[in-house]
């Protein structure tokens, strides 16, 4: 299939392109630059300009693709609301030109929208769209598609690691070295899920080559790793105290991440695993931030 891949040049894209390509695929990758350009074509795709805010120009990649994979996001956190709300338009404006065909159109996610019951882990089959956290409009999206007929699927992702980026945590790594301190909440239980990003790469290329119409997968090799222990990795990487703090000091020691790190947010992959045949075989989270270089 010719793959039109939103977010070509970010952490997952990039482990993404040879997957694909390694398959037999060919991938248009989006780029807003022309580094990105250049990455991409010495990665073996062929770059599309555009961005996430011009429609018109994501309309086009879609137009001449087999499927599209939408893993662009800006990750700026300070405006998470508006940038989910640009994610809602974004996945509307590429399904629009899928519409009336079976191309498949892969949605990103995150595992959390697949909590029933909180502190029990999230699962494939339920999606909480009334989820308070604004990301759900992603699968809102999504979702409206679906009931247009189009062949959307969702892949759902925690923690995606590997010894350079580890998803929330590259920022909470961050602020304990600005800080010297790296803490966790109260007594730090509180389960973060993971997966390494080649074993991430590896599923969305199962899910497209799956293409089932309304299906939800789980990136998750590891259902639930305790804050604690996150915090513990971080502090001996960068040689700073580990210390539990209250749910009241979150704010003025983690800022925009305060309202994800007392989250208790175990996934299942289960159903994934049974309907893909995705086997993860990475190293751990804890693992990756022991060999992280600090
Ligand atoms: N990494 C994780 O642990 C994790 C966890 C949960 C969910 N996710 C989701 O997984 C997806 C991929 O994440 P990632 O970690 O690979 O992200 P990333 O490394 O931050 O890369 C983001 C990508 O989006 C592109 N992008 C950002 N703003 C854009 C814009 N205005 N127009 C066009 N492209 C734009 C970037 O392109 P440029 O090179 O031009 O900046 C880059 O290719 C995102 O939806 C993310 O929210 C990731």
């Amino acid at each position: 299939m010719r793959v039109f891949l939103t977010g070509a040049t970010g952490f997952i894209g990039s482990a993404l392109i040879p997957e694909l390509i390694d398959a037999g695929h060919a991938v248009l990758g989006l780029t807003r630059s022309a580094a990105g350009a250049q990455a991409l074509i010495a990665a073996g795709a062929e770059p599309h300009r555009g961005n996430l805010q011009d429609l018109e120009s994501l309309r086009g990649g879609a137009a001449k693709a087999d499927a599209v994979i939408h893993c662009a996001f800006e990750h700026d956190f300070t405006r998470f609301v508006e940038i989910c709300e640009q994610d809602r338009r974004v996945i509307a404006a590429l399904g629009a030109v899928l519409a009336g065909s079976d191309r498949p159109f892969i949605i990103t996610s995150g595992t959390g929208m697949g909590t029933a019951v909180p502190g029990q882990p999230a699962t494939e089959d339920v999606a909480n769209f009334d989820h308070p956290n604004p990301r759900v409009a992603s699968e809102v999206a999504g979702a409206a598609l679906l009931a247009d007929g189009v062949n959307v699927s969702v892949v759902r992702l925690p923690q995606v690691h590997d010894t350079e980026k580890q998803g929330l945590i590259t920022y909470a790594v961050a602020l304990a070295r600005e800080k010297g301190v790296s803490p966790y909440i109260g007594d730090g239980l509180n389960r973060w899920p993971a997966a390494h990003v080649l074993d991430t790469a590896r599923l969305y290329r199962l899910a497209l080559e799956k293409a089932e119409t309304g299906a939800r997968y789980h990136a998750v090799a590891e259902e639930g790793v305790p804050m604690r222990d996150i915090a513990e990795a971080i502090g001996l990487g960068l040689k700073v105290p580990v210390v539990s703090i209250s749910p009241d000091e979150a704010a003025s020691h983690f800022g925009w991440l305060a309202m994800f790190a007392g989250f208790d947010m175990p996934a299942s992959s289960a159903l994934t695993r049974e309907r893909l045949g995705w086997h993860p075989t990475g190293t751990g989270l804890i693992e990756d931030l022991q060999r992280m270089r600090y």
